[in-house]
């Protein structure tokens, strides 16, 4: 695969005319991000439109840019694309540049299954030449139609009969301390994806958990961290698994109850709402780091509310001077401890834990 026109993304390119052409209503934008979605549809002329994202916080960008460009379309958010009826002529994939493989193979083989009888999948594919999305619609659609149009690839495929539907999914097994073993059912679009996260083991290695402590994993992807603070919680103890990605957060409830953990409850938000404020003693945060930081000071932010006034808030990171002075404009004391590489910011001077 190669990609030559990095200085012109999709979201400032034409909609190529193989799909201007064939796009039949009722369609469906699967992914994408807001600008790239909205910009398509402005060469689409009212066409009856769904939008498929897995993240609400996506979903909430794509929803405002669509109302500032005043297109209508409905956006849905779900764990699975093939949750939407089965009652597309035309669905179009936008996979992200250098995406996750797995999620590609997984929302292709998911796509096949909204599409109605002799309906055509589009995949925008931003590489200049690209096989491997005409080999995996060759190998699920039967047939598979490229264009390439120099610097970028459409290929195409129509859904001819049915064929049984295939999860997309790995099962890792993780322990910490010697504690008894866990096993996490994970899923492509869901961080990370088949294994226990480096980051996410320095941070529950860390943390300090008590028997009958309530626990907020924010930003809990497939719930490994709020699992781990479960087995020393106890059954007095109360988990909430708060996530923006719908997956993850059906991840997180399906794993919780698998490990037998006694008490929790999940949270699907991008502004981490509904939760109980100064009600917690622990929160554990392993933010992403895109968009300026902006989700690691909300996580900063919401923490800090839903603490009670001696909670404790740990949060891992490999940028932690920057994190640290965000986190010293909402909490008073900012402890750091550097282990297995990364670095623990935490409000408390917890066991081990030290001034950096
Ligand atoms: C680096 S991953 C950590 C996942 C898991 N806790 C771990 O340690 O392996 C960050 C998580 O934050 C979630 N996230 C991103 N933006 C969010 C937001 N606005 N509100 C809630 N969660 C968010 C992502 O979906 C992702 O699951």
């Amino acid at each position: 695969m190669s990609y030559r026109h990095k200085e012109t993304p999709r979201s400032r390119r034409v909609l190529p005319d193989v799909v201007r052409e064939k796009v039949r209503p009722p369609l469906a934008v699967v992914l994408g991000s807001p600008a790239e979605v909205a910009h398509c549809l402005s060469f689409l002329d009212g066409i009856e439109t769904t939008c498929y994202q897995m993240d609400l916080y996506q979903a909430e960008r794509l929803q405002a840019e669509l109302a500032k460009q005043q297109t209508a379309a409905t956006v849905v958010t779900a764990a699975d694309l093939w949750d939407l009826p089965a009652d597309f002529q035309t669905v179009l994939y936008l996979p992200a540049r250098a995406g996750e493989r797995a999620l590609k193979i997984d929302m292709i083989e998911q796509a096949f299954h909204i599409l109605r009888p002799h309906g055509t999948l589009f995949v925008w594919s931003p590489y200049e030449t690209d096989s491997f999305f005409a080999g995996l619609l060759k190998k699920i659609f039967g047939r598979a139609h490229t264009s390439y149009l120099g610097g970028e690839t459409v290929v195409w495929g129509r859904r001819e009969g049915d064929r049984p539907r295939r999860r997309h999914e790995v099962t890792f097994q993780a322990r910490i301390a010697g504690g008894p073993p866990c096993r996490f059912l994970s899923r492509p679009g869901v961080f990370s994806y088949g294994r226990f996260d480096h980051g996410a083991r320095a941070l529950v290695e860390t943390m300090t958990v008590h028997p009958g402590d309530w626990v907020v994993d924010l930003g809990c992807g497939c719930g490994t961290n709020g699992i781990f603070a479960a087995q020393r919680a106890g059954t007095t103890g109360h988990i909430a698994f708060v996530d923006s990605n719908v997956r993850a957060v059906a991840l997180a409830e399906r794993n919780a109850r698998n490990n037998g953990v006694a008490d929790f409850h999940t949270v699907a938000s991008s502004r981490i709402e509904g939760l109980a404020e100064g009600r917690f003693d622990v929160v554990l945060a392993n933010p992403p780091y895109y968009a300026n930081n902006a989700i690691a000071r909300l996580f900063l932010a919401r923490s800090h509310r839903l603490l009670k006034p001696e909670g404790r808030f740990y949060l891992v990171t490999k940028q932690a001077q920057e994190i640290a002075d965000r986190m010293r404009e909402v909490f008073k004391n900012v402890e750091a401890l550097m282990h297995r590489g990364y670095t623990i910011l935490s409000n408390t001077p917890g066991q081990g834990i030290r001034k950096k």
